[in-house]
């Protein structure tokens, strides 16, 4: 399949939060599939910053908690469950199956997942991958599409990348 994929500048962080903002419409436009994105990068990177804005845009009002102790935070907001993890910490995939990771992955559910490689094979595929690289000055997202859902959700942006 031909990946479909966006690249942004996003130096202030109000460029990360329009592409969140727009993301997060586009994604709900697109339930009752469940969808699944990958948030990669560093330590810094601004997975949970783009997080925050994404779950906030849904309709969350109050802090959105980094997920790096607790694995997971579930939001329920109006028509969409969000389940945002921070791997992390996660010593072994396994533990993931211990806590139903199968079950998070549903109709209606939005699972935002920061560090999916610690993941491995325990985690349902992506329909997204969001990749975040932070250096020097310079802040730059990479949006790529991993199924033909996530093609058709990247198709709906009206953020321009480059
Ligand atoms: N343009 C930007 N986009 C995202 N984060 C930014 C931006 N500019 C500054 N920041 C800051 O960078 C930090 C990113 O941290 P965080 O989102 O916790 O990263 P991660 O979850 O990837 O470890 C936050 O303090 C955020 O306010
Ligand atoms: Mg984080």
């Amino acid at each position: 399949m031909l990946e479909q994929s966006l690249l942004f500048d996003t130096p202030e962080l109000a460029d990360t939060q329009n592409i969140a903002v727009n993301l997060a419409h586009v994604c709900k436009g697109a339930l009752p599939a469940g969808i699944v994105i990958y948030l990669e990068g560093d330590l810094g990177a601004g997975k949970t910053t783009f997080s925050r804005f994404f779950i906030q845009h849904l309709g969350h009002q109050g802090k959105v908690k980094s997920p790096t102790y607790t694995l997971v935070e579930p939001y329920e907001l109006d028509g969409v469950t969000v389940y945002h993890f921070d791997l992390y910490r996660l010593a072994d995939p396994e533990e993931l199956e211990f806590m139903g990771i199968r079950d998070y992955f549903a109709e209606n559910t939005l699972c935002l997942v920061e560090w999916p490689q610690k993941g491995a094979d325990c985690l349902a595929a992506a329909d997204l991958v969001i990749s975040m690289k932070s250096h020097d000055n310079s802040r730059k997202m990479t949006i790529t599409a991993k199924s033909p859902r996530g093609t058709d959700i990247v198709n709906g942006l009206s953020v321009q990348g480059n």
